[in-house]
């Protein structure tokens, strides 16, 4: 495993919409240990992978039930909704309120193309939707109704919090 560079929101490559991954060879794998170490290292709970320059339709998750792995991944049910802050790996220090369904079934493959289907709720599904968007080449900065003072939520939260709402 290696630690990948996290590009920016000045780069262009996070403005681009990915490609579906359609080869599951031992590169992708890689390529997802590489993302999954790179997200613990920065202590994110997600990372795209046009975060790390690659313009693929892969993202991890790790929200604290564990590291989940989605390639070509499709919301195909969302229900409800709810606001709160999120940050981004490409994004830092900014901080902006964002709404998001409140459950979605996502339809997905796995490093090895098998398909997998999960429902998910609150935060995890926001982290999902969040993730979704860098797919997109769309960040949440484009889409949040209020930025938030960092300074601000070192009152509200303690640091660990913070740290755990990057993406
Ligand atoms: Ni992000």
């Amino acid at each position: 495993m290696a630690l990948r560079t996290i590009v920016f929101k000045t780069d262009d490559i996070l403005r681009k919409k990915c490609k579906n991954v359609e080869i599951f060879d031992e590169k992708l794998g890689i390529l997802l240990d590489d993302m999954a170490e790179t997200m613990y290292k920065a202590n994110g709970v997600g990372l795209a992978a046009p975060q790390v320059g690659i313009l693929r339709r892969a993202v991890v998750v790790d929200v604290g039930e564990g590291l989940l792995e989605l390639i070509n991944p499709e919301i195909i049910k969302a229900k409800g909704s709810q606001r709160d802050v999120e940050g981004c790996l490409s994004c830092p220090n900014e901080w902006g309120y964002v709404v998001r369904p409140m459950e979605i079934v996502v339809k997905a493959q796995d490093r090895n193309g098998k398909n997998i289907q999960l429902k998910l709720k609150e935060f995890f599904a926001r982290a999902v939707c969040h993730e979704l968007d860098h797919l997109e080449g769309r960040l949440f900065i484009d889409i949040a109704d209020e930025m938030v003072d960092p300074s601000e939520l070192e009152e509200e939260n303690n640091d660990n919090k913070k740290k755990g709402r990057k993406k």
